[in-house]
This record gives structure tokens, sequence and C-alpha cells, in this order.
């Protein structure tokens, strides 16, 4: 009933698509190739040649050539230009300007420009809009304004993208594609008829019968039993709570359109352009960025430190998510200078712009972009600056980015394709976020902030540390923490007891294990799966309201004290050995945290959350027990220190991210990479500024 209330009215290009959509979700993954396309460091800016007079080009492209850019990005906001009227397509000014730059040696990546539509499109098939949860189409005056889902919309962007592919298949300043910008940035969800349609597919290909998706969703609570796979809707407002599986799984469906919609644009640039590097760029809600960039040949960040009221970690957290996608990373965008839309955000101090540049790369960026060459004189980013001013005349910014690119220049290509290897992981699962977005528990609970938490908490004692997926080889790891996985299933339990017995060290948070892939609790006692190797079952547990650090903490055997972080959970040990107790309340005295021998390895299970105390304290104990060593000894605090490794060679980044200089001693061995002399033990860095070391590893 409802699909034919859809297809009347639906277009009849629309009606003919529905059915081709609804299969998008069965054609299985792409996966990038193994071959590698992306092989030498990029260093650039964003360009726009339509928002500047032609006249302006060719200056642009020496001065950049003179900064030592080697690329520009371009195209992915001009579909309105490439195809003016449906079916007509005209790139011309594309390809002037991409000529103009390929003449003094700079590549272009290209924008599939998907995320903004053309007007004659949204209003001509006003179907391609995205719904808002009141059921309101979104205005198409801004960008990202469209339904991943809409059969009309599909059509049309891989028809534009086909005719972009072709009309360059054979363009040599091409050399890679940016697919559409900042997916689920501005349009996290979507509402619409499209989207109906697409999850009760969705969730027939998952469930198969309407048997299997009630019990399973436990439909029996409030009269929610399906009889018709129709009467499943989105989850619309309502007058009380959602069932959690069906938020959950509305999470899942939201990221697996995102990846179809991506996976049909890699499809077609894959088949003109075999040998082009395919990258998307940007992380935002609702995308389990693991799966979603299988397709790709590295994924691209768009670094904005002064989103942030303190960068250095919040940022450094960021790029070490970001690196974990699919192992490979580039900045598409860097922050240039001041920056606001409707607001304005704060200006870098001098050397900032170029230390968190460089901060990038320190946590494994294989090439970096600044957004933009010039701020924009009209439209919606008038107040995003640019390495030049609207005026096009060059001040400090321009020689801050002059600077970073002769820098790059020199470093760039010795680190190119080097890791961050480290021996500290988080376990990162996207599905564990989705749970708390909704069952948010109390205002306290940030699952981004526990990862801020231990990045900052590793990098203060100057260690490497990686977030990675929960399918993950953990197998080069020492030490892992599990932080509030909710959710649990019988593979990953089997990978972390095989981690732990072959000598990992495991570190459990509270509020982990608790139900199952549907989102629900089980006849399991709690840590599910886990009893044996943490020795420990869940007792009872106290939640404490915001601010809760003040109302209990865990006190260790070695006298330490960490604050709790919203839960204190009491602990029943069965063969584990109690390290911690709680401080206070009814329960004082009992077990708080546990520790367990498992095979060769040991398993922690902390009965709060990590907070920085937490990670502090844990990270401490951990790495000493398991012998790990810190990157650097004696670093001072405002010096961050990162390394990559490529073959036998380290590199060290150390970034001073203090207003003042600081001088510190490094040890022997070292040499600079942008100078090529032998470093001495005792250096001195300047306000903002940082240096490079490398020193071979068979000299070990
Ligand atoms: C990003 C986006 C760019 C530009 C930039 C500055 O989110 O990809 O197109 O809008 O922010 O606002």
């Amino acid at each position: 009933m409802i699909w034919r209330l859809l297809s009347q009215s639906l277009s009849p290009l629309s009606r003919l698509l529905v059915a081709a959509t609804v299969t998008i979700f069965g054609s299985g993954a792409l996966t990038a190739q193994t071959i590698n396309r992306y092989d030498s460091f990029r260093f650039g800016v964003s360009y726009y040649p339509e928002q500047w007079p032609e006249s302006y080009w060719e200056d642009d492209a020496r001065r950049m050539q003179e900064c030592g850019v080697n690329t520009v990005r371009m195209g992915e906001f001009g579909w309105a230009l490439m195809e003016p009227r449906e079916g007509h397509y005209d790139f011309s000014l594309f390809d002037r300007a991409i000529a103009t730059f390929g003449r003094r040696g700079i590549k272009t990546i290209f924008g599939t420009p998907t995320a903004a539509p053309p007007k004659w499109l949204t209003h001509k098939y006003p179907e391609v809009l995205g719904v808002r949860e009141t059921g309101q189409p979104v205005n198409d005056q801004s960008r990202r304004q469209y339904c991943y889902n809409s059969p009309v919309y599909r059509q049309f962007s891989r028809k534009i993208v086909e005719a972009l592919a072709q009309h360059y298949h054979d363009n040599t300043n091409i050399i890679g594609w940016q697919i559409d910008n900042e997916m689920n940035n501005e349009n996290p969800e979507c509402y619409s008829d499209s989207c109906r349609v697409a999850f009760r597919t969705w969730l027939k290909n998952k469930y198969g019968t309407l048997d299997e998706l009630n019990a399973r969703w436990g439909t029996v609570v409030w009269s929610q039993s399906y009889s018709d796979w129709a009467q499943i809707d989105l989850p619309f407002p309502t007058p009380a709570f959602h069932n959690p599986a069906l938020m959950l799984d509305y999470k899942r469906f939201i990221s697996d359109s995102a990846t179809s919609y991506l996976d049909d644009q890699v499809e077609i640039l894959r088949r003109y352009r075999p040998n082009d590097f395919l990258t998307h760029n940007g992380v935002f809600k609702n995308i389990n960025y693991y799966t979603f960039s299988r397709g790709l040949d590295l994924y691209a960040y768009d670094n904005y430190p002064t989103f942030e009221s303190s960068p250095r970690y919040l940022t450094g957290a960021r790029l070490t998510l970001v690196r974990g996608f699919n192992g490979r990373m580039i900045i598409m965008e860097q922050l240039t200078g001041p920056a606001g839309q409707t607001y304005l955000l704060r200006t870098p101090r001098p050397g900032e712009a170029r230390l968190w540049a460089i901060q990038a790369v320190a946590h494994g960026a294989d090439g970096l972009l600044h957004f933009r060459w010039r701020a924009a004189r009209r439209g919606a980013e008038e107040y995003w600056y640019g390495v030049l001013d609207h005026d096009n005349v060059p001040r400090a910014r321009f020689g801050e980015f002059e600077q970073e690119g002769q820098e790059l220049q020199k470093i760039g290509p010795q680190i190119v394709g080097s890791k961050v290897v480290s021996s500290i992981a988080v376990i990162k699962d996207f599905e564990d976020e989705w749970v708390f977005d909704y069952q948010y528990l109390t205002k306290e609970i940030n699952v981004g902030a526990v990862y801020n938490a231990l990045f900052q908490a590793a990098s203060e004692q100057r260690y490497n540390i990686d977030f990675v997926g929960p399918n993950a080889d953990l197998s080069g790891y020492k030490l892992v923490f599990a932080p509030q996985l909710a959710l649990m299933d019988n593979q990953l339990t089997e990978r972390l007891q095989q981690f732990v017995a072959r000598g990992g060290t495991l570190v459990m948070s509270a509020h982990s294990a608790i139900k199952d892939r549907d989102n629900a609790f089980t006849a399991n006692t709690i840590p599910i799966g886990l009893t044996n190797l943490f020795g420990v079952e869940l007792d009872s547990f106290q939640t404490y309201q915001p601010p809760s650090d003040t109302n209990n903490a865990v006190r260790f055997d070695d006298g330490n004290v960490p604050p709790v972080d919203v839960f204190a959970e009491v602990l029943h040990p069965t063969t584990g050995r109690v390290i911690g107790r709680w401080e206070r309340d009814y329960f004082k005295d009992s077990p708080a945290v546990t520790e367990h021998p498992f095979g060769k390895g040991k398993a922690v299970y902390y009965g709060s959350l990590f907070n920085v105390d937490a990670a502090r304290y844990l990270i401490k104990r951990c790495t000493g027990e398991t012998g790990l060593k810190p990157l650097l000894a004696d670093v001072p605090d405002q010096v961050e220190v990162t390394c990559r490794t490529k073959g036998g060679t380290d590199f060290y980044f150390l970034l001073n991210h203090g207003d003042s200089p600081v001088t510190m001693t490094v040890g022997d061995r070292f040499s600079d990479v942008l100078t090529g002399k032998p470093e001495t033990t005792s250096l001195t860095l300047a306000a903002f500024d940082y240096r490079v070391l490398k020193r071979e590893r068979s000299a070990d």
C-alpha cells in the first residue's frame, strides 16, 4: 500500500529507479586494490577557479609553485557549471584551470561535485531532497541537501560522475579524486520516502522474515509487533521512547546508505581512471568509517584545530582516529588562518597554523592541502581565510605557508609511506557510539572524550597510540584498551581472548560487554562472554550524576586514587585478583578493579569509565608492567613527540605547542631531516616550532 502510494507520488524516472536502488545494499563491498596508487607526498591548497577571474589563475599557479605546491583540489562544488542544464555538460572552465596548474607541474585532485546539486535538479525533481525528522524537506539554498537513497539523485550523481570520468579519462594532470564532500556533515539523518522504502529493504535483507525481526527487536514490548514490512517506519518523533534495536539499525542503515552511495562513484571512477587514487574527506556522525573507507586508497581528514578549545590533544586524537580507518591518511583541508561562517573562530597565533599542519604529518598524514588558497569575497564562506586575503596581497600567513611548503618539500618525500608504529591500541567500535547516542544514560557519557583521554595520557607519557576497529588484528600490540564496548559478539570475545592468551594486556572499562549486537541484554552474566577472561562478574553498579568525579574514586593497591567517571561498578571476582577498591559510598571497599592472568597475558577490568586521571594511571601502570619504553625520555611538557617508521628508519617529530622556546636533550645518532646535519644531543625549539629528526634502527 505504502509502496503504491509512494510510487504514485514519484516521477516516472524515480519509479524506474526505486527498483534499481533496492538491490544496491546487496551488491557487496568494493574493496581498494592492493596496488599503491598514492606514492608521493602531496602539498597544496583547495582552489576554486569558478570563484575567480581567469586572469588570476596564471599568477596563482606561479605563486603556488614558488611555495612548493604540487597539488590543488578543485571541482567539488562546481556541478551547476559542469551541467548547466540537464544532460548538457561543460567542463571547459575546469579543463583550462587544470591545464594552467599542470603547466607549472601542479597536479589536480578532482572533487566530484555531488555535495551541491544545481537548482534545476532540485526544482525539477524535489524528491531528491533530504527530509528532516519533522517531515519537512530540506531547503535547497545551501549544500548537502540531498538524500543518499533517492533513486533520482543516485541516477544524476552517477551520470555527472560518469561524464566527468569519461571527459578526463586520459588527462595526465589529474592524479586522484575526492568523492563528494564531507558526507553526513550537515545531513547526518534523512527521513525521506526513499529512505523509508530503502530501510525496509535493508531490514528484509538483514532479517529475512518478520518473525525474526520481531523476535530480535523484542517488538512484543509495547505492542510493536509487525505483521507487514510496510508497518515499519523510520524513527520519527514519537510520544514515548523508541526501541533501541530500531535506533541502532537505523544508524547502521544510514552508514550503509552513505557507503553504497560512495561506492557508486568508486565503481565509476575505477572504471575510467584505474590508476588514480580515490579518497573522501571528513568525519561526521552515523558512518562506520572502517567499512565506509574500504574501497578508498586513503582517507582524508579536514583538520580545523581552532574548533577545539585545546587543540593539541583533541586534534591529535582525531588524527589518530582517522589514520586507523583504512591505514592511510591525507589532510584534504588544513586550517590556514581565521575561520568562520556566521561565527568566527579564534585566529591562530603566528606559527600555530604551520605547527598544526606538521602535527598532522607527525600523526601519519601522507599529504596535506590547506583550505584555501584565497579567502572568498562572496558567498557563505567569506569569513574563511586562506593563504591569501580577499585583496590578494601576501601577508604573514602567506609567509608561513611558503615556509611550510619549502620544509615539506624536504620532509615529505622522506616520510611518505612511513607508519606510526604503536604498541598501545584502543578499540573503537562505531556501533557502540551509536548505542550511547540514543541511550545516553547521563549527560557525562561522551564516547569521544574517552578516546581523547586515552590519547592524551599516552601522548603525555610519550607513547604512540592507535585507535583500531573491532575487527583489527591485535597481534602487533602489547597493551589494548577496550573502552565501554557495550555490544559484544562471539568474534570479538574470541579476538580479545586470543590477544591476552598470546601475551597481551587488555584493559576493559565499565559498561562493556553488556549487550549483544541486537542492542539487547541477554541471559548471560556481564561481561558477556568474558567472565572467564577477566575472572570477574558484574555484581551491581551505581550511576553518578554530573559532576560524577566528586562522588567516588578507586583506591588502587599502590595508593593512587583516580576519581570515578559516571559508573562505579561493584565487581564479584571469581578467579580475578582485586587491585582497586571503592573509596566511598555504601559499597566502600568493595572490588572496583581486578586483574587476571590468562594464557601468557593479563586481563584488567576497570569498574568505571576511562577519564584522563584513570587513563594516565592505567597507562603508567600497564606500560611499566609490560616493559614498554617511551619514545623519548625527559621531554618538556609543552613538546609533543610522535614517531613514524619506514624500513629501518625512525622519524621523530618534536612539536613545541608552547608559546615560549624550550630546550631539550635528545640523545645521539639523530640527524635533522630539514638540514640533513647530525643533531647535537641538546636542542632548542622556538615557540610553536618543530623538528623532525631521524635515526637508523639498525644502529640500536
Ligand atoms: C569544510 C568543507 C569545506 C569548507 C570548509 C570551511 O567542512 O569541506 O567545503 O566549507 O569546511 O568551512
